[in-house]
């Protein structure tokens, strides 16, 4: 199949987006978390389309993308807590998941009585789904298993002849993918940290329930909340190994692999200096530019083929921390390498 690309989208491109979602095609979109894999959410076969593109297993089910909160009234039995948490970050990186209306097609949910549903803000994503009579499901653009895709390029990589259109819409501002909150009474539960953190959850429900699965690994008989948190994400070639210790232990054990060629370093702006090197990536200076750069680091290790490790510093869990954490750990299967008692050689 050929895949059309639209450079920086008009109006004209966005009508034809548009008409090849409607007939059943597949369009990848940017959103402000990672680029999404379009299709029409009332159509089972187009649902079907996107799990064969990504090679994803069919019981992970797609978020419905909608233009505005109200919307989500055609798809979802929606409650108060719904509506506070749509004003507080709709359009934004919040996605909620709801009790199902018949409309939705067992395809997009995975089976599930719920569906999951978001309101972007990406002005791309916003100008086409405006012009949507239908919900678009989308998962992330990403061949399943995959860092997900944070440029058009990254789409272009997985998703280039199994497609029919990719929109560009420049570098995604957020980087990881959405907050997802499932609503239980008054209670909220984290099936996956994003940028809207708990911390700014807290002040709308009783009470934030961390999902287990964020922070550790699962034993066999348990189940996280969200089916696709139970496959091994966010994985680059190499093994990814996380180092827990202060700062200056860390960046000394990582010192040691510096000319190694295959080793590869994921470190700070801070200690950036001193390791640099054809291997190492610098991914930036807080918590918000490490979310950013997150996914197009791991990336960049797939692309130096000797590189079997990548080491990178534990990140910390506060705010959007949180979730660079749960990405990170998921990369790694959760391998941490304490280096508090390393000692310099
Ligand atoms: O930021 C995002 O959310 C991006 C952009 C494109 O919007 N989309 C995204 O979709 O990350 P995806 O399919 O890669 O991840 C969706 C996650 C999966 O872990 C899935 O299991 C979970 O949402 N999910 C979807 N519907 C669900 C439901 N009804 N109940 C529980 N989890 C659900
Ligand atoms: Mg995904």
């Amino acid at each position: 199949m050929q895949t059309k690309i639209h450079y920086h989208p008009g109006d004209s491109a966005l009508i034809e987006a548009v008409s090849v979602l409607r007939a059943g095609g597949l369009v990848a979109f940017p959103t402000e978390t990672v680029y999404g894999l379009g299709a029409n959410g009332l159509d089972r076969e187009a649902a079907k389309k996107v799990y064969a593109a990504k090679g994803r297993p069919s019981d992970n089910p797609l978020i419905l993308h909608l233009y505005s909160p109200e919307q989500a009234e055609r798809y979802a039995y929606t409650c108060p807590l719904y509506y506070k948490l749509a004003l507080a970050f709709m359009p934004g990186p919040l996605t909620v998941i709801l009790k199902k209306k018949p409309i939705v097609p067992n395809e997009v949910t995975g089976g599930l009585q719920t569906v999951a549903l978001r309101v972007p803000s990406h002005p791309v994503a916003r100008a086409l789904l405006e012009k949507c009579d239908f919900p678009v499901a989308a998962p992330s653009a990403n061949i399943s298993g995959k860092p997900s895709p944070t440029t058009v390029g990254h789409v272009i990589d997985d998703m280039d002849g199994k497609i029919d259109m990719i929109l560009d819409g420049g570098e995604c501002s957020v980087g990881v993918e959405s907050t997802i909150v499932m609503i239980d009474g008054d209670d909220l539960s984290l099936l996956r940290p994003g940028a809207v953190t708990p911390e700014m959850l807290a002040p709308f429900a009783a009470r934030v329930l961390i999902d287990p699965s964020l922070e550790r690994p699962l034993a066999g008989n348990e189940k996280p909340l969200a089916p696709g948190m139970k496959y091994k994400h966010y994985a680059p070639r190499a093994d990814v190994r996380l180092l827990k210790g202060d700062e200056e232990r860390v960046a000394s054990y990582m010192m040691r692999y510096k000319r190694c060629p295959y080793v590869g370093l994921m470190t700070d702006e801070a200690h950036y200096h001193a390791l640099r090197s054809k291997r190492t990536v610098c991914y930036g200076k807080d918590a918000k530019d490490e979310a950013h750069s997150l996914f197009a680091c791991l990336r960049a290790f797939d692309g130096m083929p000797k590189v079997g490790t990548v080491y990178a510093p534990l990140p910390s869990k506060d705010g959007i921390g949180l979730a660079v954490y749960n990405r990170l750990a998921k990369a790694a299967g959760f391998t941490v390498i304490d280096v508090t008692g390393f000692a310099e050689r």
